[in-house]
């Protein structure tokens, strides 16, 4: 059976699997992205994780359609290259040239949210919708957009770009330069910000993460309810926007502050509803993702098969 390669490369950990054509993970892998080790260093440890995967998944070499990657960051995926990845550190760097010469075969680059969108869109929450926007909470707030199943990317691989819509002018300073982002107030960086702000701790004593803010709020800490509300007061805005916009059928959101569940899900879609157009918002599902950490992994790895799918049939 043909087989690609999805691979999905986050801040801290790089995913990477062996998938065939017909959607199933043959094998996959997770291992730590050692940014700083620098992107050669980064394509020569993917090639030998290839190598074993495809042991281990039983596959020949000569199984490999291509591969898919997902970069959190500004891409220019026409020519295959990152503008600036800020969580890697990684600048004008010619990944797809990098990788091709490592791996031989065709490489297809996106963004990680765009990534995350089309997993989520081919096998988990957006599965079935035409048009879905996948919003993904995490150090940064992504977005991505799959319009009939293809990721739409806009003129620079910009498009779905939803943490860097300005919603509080002034507002706390980006990682882009600017001020006020959406990213800044509604990504688990922020909520994390937030609660220092307000004295929350963990139960060690130390900064409380996502995970102990919400469980804070649940055993019904007021400064912690307080600190989930203004993100959720923040997000709602920005899916407002988004949605005004695109008038979607889904709206997935993604990302490890999910795991929250209906705590975070129940006062979004009323935060949402307040900031979107009544015949847009009741039009429109908001859902939790379903496909966890493997979503970036697996839209990579649908990127890869429908790359070659569209060169096979230029043949
Ligand atoms: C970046 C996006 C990325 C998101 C999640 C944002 O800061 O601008 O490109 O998708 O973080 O990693
Ligand atoms: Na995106
Ligand atoms: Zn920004």
């Amino acid at each position: 059976e043909q087989v690609v390669l999805g691979v999905d490369v986050g801040g801290t950990n790089v995913k990477a699997a062996i998938v065939s054509v017909s959607g199933e993970v043959m094998t996959a892998v997770s291992y730590p992205t050692d940014a700083e080790d620098g992107p050669e260093r980064f394509v020569q440890r993917l090639y030998e994780q290839f190598i074993k995967l495809l042991q281990k998944s039983g596959c020949q070499l000569t199984d490999v359609l291509s591969v898919g990657v997902g970069l959190a960051g500004f891409l220019d995926v026409e020519h295959g290259y990152i503008e600036e990845a800020v969580n890697l550190h990684w600048r004008n760097v010619a990944i797809v040239q990098l990788l091709s010469e490592s791996l031989h075969l065709p490489i297809y680059l996106d963004n990680d949210a765009n990534i995350a969108a089309l997993g989520e869109a081919w096998q988990g929450a957006g599965q079935n919708a035409k048009s879905v926007l996948c919003v993904t909470l995490g150090t940064g707030v992504g977005g991505g957009i799959v319009l009939d199943g293809q990721i739409y990317r806009g003129v620079s691989t910009m498009a779905g770009e939803i943490g860097h819509i300005t919603v509080k002018p002034g507002g706390p300073l980006c990682n882009c330069g600017r001020h006020g982002c959406l990213e800044t107030l509604a990504s688990a960086t922020a909520l994390v910000n937030m609660g220092v702000a307000h004295g929350l701790h963990s139960p060690s004593g130390g900064t409380a993460n996502a995970e102990e803010i919400f469980a804070l709020a649940k055993a019904g800490h007021r400064d912690a309810q307080q600190v989930i509300q203004e993100l959720v007061n923040w997000l709602g805005v920005g899916l407002g926007i988004a949605a005004n916009l695109l008038n979607p059928d889904k709206i997935v959101i993604a990302g490890g502050l999910v795991n929250a569940g209906d705590a975070l899900m129940d006062p979004l879609r009323a935060s949402f509803a307040a900031n979107a157009l009544q015949r847009v918002y009741r039009s429109c599902e908001l859902l939790p993702a379903t496909l966890g950490s493997r979503a970036g992994m697996l839209g990579a790895a649908r990127l890869a098969i429908q790359g070659a799918a569209l060169e096979n049939s230029v043949l």
